[in-house]
């Protein structure tokens, strides 16, 4: 019997931990399975990169694109065109793209026209908000995939809405949450917090890298101005995103941050030391799509600078709140948390850890045991 042949593709750095458990899934069961591991180089720095391929225990990626950045366009079709030659040369059964990266909709074009299925893992997320270029992403990838793998049940409203087949649409569960189990006792080792000399609980931990908020001085201002009150009551520790220190940099903003001296600028940092920073922080505050997520299954309260959440579900049920973006509401929202008055909230259902093996369960039941 041939093997199935799946491609994954994984671009930027929310991609490696929502891909690396589905991975070791197939790999289990490769009597079936023959799964390849496709890297578009859209994220590239060590930090950005390698640095997940080892703390996840993933493999060298079979196919390496080098992309590298550029403007939408220009990274898209970059993607496109190197893509669809590893497509022709290989030409999978199936391919599997996730999240909302210009990488996931890239490759899901490319397959969708040389007629290879797709499934989009994550599907259904929506923000309603189209100047995100994430949810142009989202949107167009679920129009064009096969089949959609939700994290939750509000995707499939969306879905529904926009007038996709429910046959398509299957609840697997949160693929993040399969990495934060898989590595918890691993990330509960790091020593982060002593090579960066902060004790549990005693810091904010921060993340930012939305254009909204970090592609105009404006906005990094008001963000700067809300930092340096909130740093008077607790140490800031704050790991900076390439899209955010360049523009640090290009609006002459770096003194002005340095100054700061609660507030310690770091280098991103690997998945596990990250986990381990999320997990005593005393608050989150970011505009990060999967960190909504993962401070939601640690119960950390999260502010999160946005307008909107593609993610309500971290509101409803989680430790996630909306802050807007004004100084007064960033100082005003930290202050209630460094205060006591802490929003906890429940693990939402499937955030279990086993949505690697349930979406494996499938293709078995799809393809290869029909
Ligand atoms: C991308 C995703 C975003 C995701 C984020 C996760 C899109 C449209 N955006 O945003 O959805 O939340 O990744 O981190 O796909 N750069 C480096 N080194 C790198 C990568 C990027 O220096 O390894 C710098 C480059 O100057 C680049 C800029 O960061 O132009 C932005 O990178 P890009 O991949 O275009 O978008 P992100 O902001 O990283
Ligand atoms: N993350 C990390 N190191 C960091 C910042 C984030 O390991 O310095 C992890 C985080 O735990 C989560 C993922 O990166 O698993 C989220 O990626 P990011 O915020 O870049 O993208 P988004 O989720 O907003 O698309």
């Amino acid at each position: 019997m041939q093997k199935f042949k799946i491609h994954l593709i994984v671009g930027a750095r929310p991609n490696f931990m929502k891909m690396a458990p589905l991975y070791k899934e197939f790999k289990k069961n490769s009597k079936y399975f023959d799964v390849k591991l496709i890297h578009t180089g859209q994220h590239y720095d060590e930090k950005m990169s390698k640095f997940f391929f080892d703390d996840l225990g993933m493999p060298k990626p079979d196919e390496y694109l080098q992309v590298g950045s550029g403007s939408h366009a220009q990274q898209t079709a970059l993607i496109m065109q190197k893509y669809e030659e590893v497509l022709l040369k290989d030409m999978p059964n199936h391919v599997i793209v996730c999240g909302d990266v210009n990488s996931t909709l890239a490759c899901a074009l490319d397959a969708v026209k040389l007629h290879i299925p797709v499934s989009h893992l994550e599907a259904g997320l929506r923000s309603f908000d189209k100047k995100m270029p994430e949810e142009i992403n989202r949107l167009a990838t679920d129009v064009i995939s096969d089949l959609l793998l939700i994290p939750s049940e509000d995707a499939r409203e969306h879905l529904r809405n926009e007038g996709i087949d429910e046959n398509k649409i299957h609840f697997v569960g949160n693929i993040m949450i399969d990495s934060i189990v898989q590595h918890k006792d691993k990330a509960l080792k790091s020593n982060i917090l002593e090579q960066i000399y902060v004790k549990d609980s005693a810091y904010a931990l921060i993340t930012l890298h939305r254009p909204s908020n970090v592609d105009d001085l404006n906005g990094l201002n008001i963000i700067i101005d809300a930092f340096e009150e909130i740093a008077k009551k607790i140490k800031l520790v704050f790991p900076v995103h390439p899209r955010t220190i360049k523009n640090i940099e290009k609006f002459g903003l770096k003194d002005k941050v340095k100054s700061i001296s609660n507030l310690l600028l770091i280098d991103p940092v690997g998945y596990l030391d990250f986990m381990k920073l999320q997990m005593n922080a005393s608050f989150i505050l970011t505009d990060s799509g999967g960190i909504q997520e993962e401070s939601t299954f640690f119960n950390i309260p999260c502010l999160t600078l946005r307008e909107n959440t593609e993610r309500p579900i971290t509101i409803t049920m989680g430790s996630n709140q909306l802050v807007k973006l004004t100084t007064q509401d960033i100082i005003f929202k930290s202050g209630e948390i460094l205060e006591g008055k802490i929003k906890t909230g429940q693990i939402p259902p499937l955030w279990d850890g086993k949505t690697a093996s349930r979406i494996v369960d499938l293709f078995l039941d799809k393809f290869i045991l029909k």
